[in-house]
């Protein structure tokens, strides 16, 4: 890994202003591409995560004082270094997670887009005055941060879930205490480095690194962490939710999608492959907001899957520091396991494999990009997550049905569809049972709009307006007996 600043590297973990390296029984960390280690970071104890709350408890009770304005100079700085190293810190993604660099380079300036955001929302915490029952009294609703907030946050996009959580959670006054996922810890030990240049003060931003049962469960179990957020599975968003249950702790939990992305009769079918290509291809397909299930229009169905396939043939895959690849490994061989575990039901079920449907040449973890139509909802592949390069085409025959098809999940995440009418647009976003819809269009994530979902999809928004409110509690006060 060639970097301008080779110390945003870190093999170690940072609690509560302390770096603490790797030792013997550090955890590897492998480039998914090659299988190359790339470096160790420490297996932080139970009883570690239990000083970083401790510290982060501490640290809450002067950073909570701070001015709006003070917080948001911090931010603002810690964005602008983010863009400063951007190069460095899309390597270091790179290396970790195995996206192509451009798409790594667009995940960094996407997540600084977070702390620019929220640097600004950080002046803009507003409370109310409420008109009381009696003469004697006046009541006013203030907003306060939340306390000490721990994240967790997956290795599908190593940056932006991290300062899509930290961020608002700084802005409002909050300290965090970070674990990310075990197989990208550098990207948010990188972007802890510049936190630190930025001018947090130490106890505000703990980065431990190690397993999940000893970090999490000391996050889960200690009273003093007030809220969780996590991004990741809805089997492990239910676990974490019945652990937090303990010591009621608030929760936002983005889980998994199983998107529907609708074609309708009277799409424009170039724009409609245009969006699926993004909505689908991104990360690999290893993104919750991907199009999971495509659902076309039996009249436009061949000339669609057509379009869509020439595209998709014409994709490279290889090496994420390769400047030709557009599409990179899978994280690992339990994620091209379940590629593969759910192409082959579809098949032996009677989908037909146009594209793909096979292991890359490019490497191990390499899946091909993949073209399945005759799909049904009965399949596994229309009912799990596929987080991988995978297209299921499944056909319908008019309205009602589609959206029948796309609401019959419990997931709620996103959803996608593509159409001229105008009263199909209003009709078909307001029946469909997501927490977020795109239509005609297949790239919705912007820090400025709320990002969540509903159902088992979790519940919690990111970003936008509504994302500082997560960090914050509402204060209701009651003076009586004025004069
Ligand atoms: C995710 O996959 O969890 C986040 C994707 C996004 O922010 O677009």
């Amino acid at each position: 890994m060639k970097l301008s600043r080779p110390d945003l590297f870190r093999q170690a973990a940072y609690l509560a202003g302390t770096w603490v390296p790797a030792g013997t029984d550090g955890i590897d960390v492998l480039n998914p591409s090659t299988g190359a280690r790339l470096g160790a970071v420490p297996k932080i104890t139970a009883s570690q995560t239990g000083q970083a709350i401790e510290q982060a408890q501490t640290a809450f009770h002067t950073f909570k004082r701070l001015t709006g304005k003070q917080r948001s100079a911090m931010l603002r700085r810690w964005y602008e270094l983010m863009l400063q190293h951007a190069q460095d810190l899309a390597t270091i993604m790179t290396a970790e997670q195995g996206k192509p660099l451009s798409e790594a380079r667009a995940e960094i300036d996407y997540a600084a887009a977070y702390l620019e955001w929220f640097a600004e929302e950080a002046k803009r915490v507003y409370g109310d005055t409420i008109l009381a029952p009696k003469a004697s009294q006046r009541i006013s609703v203030t907003k306060e941060a939340v306390g000490v907030c721990a994240a967790i946050t997956p290795w599908n996009f190593p940056s932006a879930m991290v300062t899509r959580k930290i961020g608002p959670a700084l802005a409002a006054g909050c300290t965090v205490v970070l674990k990310p996922a075990q197989q990208t810890p550098f990207s948010a030990l990188a972007l802890c480095v510049l936190a630190e240049e930025a001018g947090f003060p130490a106890g505000t931003i703990s980065v431990l690194t190690g397993e999940s049962a000893s970090i999490g469960g000391e996050l889960l179990a200690n009273p003093s962490v007030r809220k969780l957020s996590f991004t990741g599975s809805t089997p492990v968003g239910k676990t974490l939710m019945a652990a937090a249950a303990g010591t009621v702790k608030k929760l936002s939990l983005e889980l998994g999608g199983n998107a529907p992305f609708i074609v309708f009769e009277d799409a424009d079918l170039d724009a409609a492959v245009a969006g699926a290509m993004l909505s689908k291809f991104r990360n690999a397909g290893q993104t919750c907001v991907c199009a999971n299930r495509f659902l076309v229009h039996r009249d436009i169905h061949d000339a669609f899957v057509a379009k869509l396939a020439h595209a998709v043939a014409g994709m490279k895959m290889g090496d994420g520091f390769d400047p030709a690849s557009q599409l990179g490994p899978l994280i690992d061989a339990k994620a091209i396991e379940k590629v593969s575990r759910l192409v082959d039901d579809a098949r032996e079920a009677g989908a037909i494999v146009l594209q793909g449907g096979r292991h890359h040449q490019a490497g191990k973890h390499f899946y091909a990009p993949t073209v399945l139509t005759e799909v049904t909802s009965h399949m596994e592949i229309s009912r799990e997550e596929i987080f991988g390069p995978v297209v299921a085409v499944q056909r319908f025959s008019n309205e009602a049905e589609a959206v029948e098809i796309a609401n019959a999940t419990p997931y709620g995440l996103a959803a996608y569809f593509y159409t001229r009418d105008l009263n199909r647009t209003i009709r078909v976003s307001e029946a469909l049972d997501f927490g977020i819809v795109g239509v005609n269009e297949g790239a919705v994530s912007t820090e400025v709009a709320p990002f969540g979902g509903v159902k088992e999809s979790g519940f919690g928004k990111e970003g936008s307006k509504y994302g500082l409110e997560e960090y914050l509690e509402k204060k209701y006060v009651c003076v009586g007996n004025v004069a």
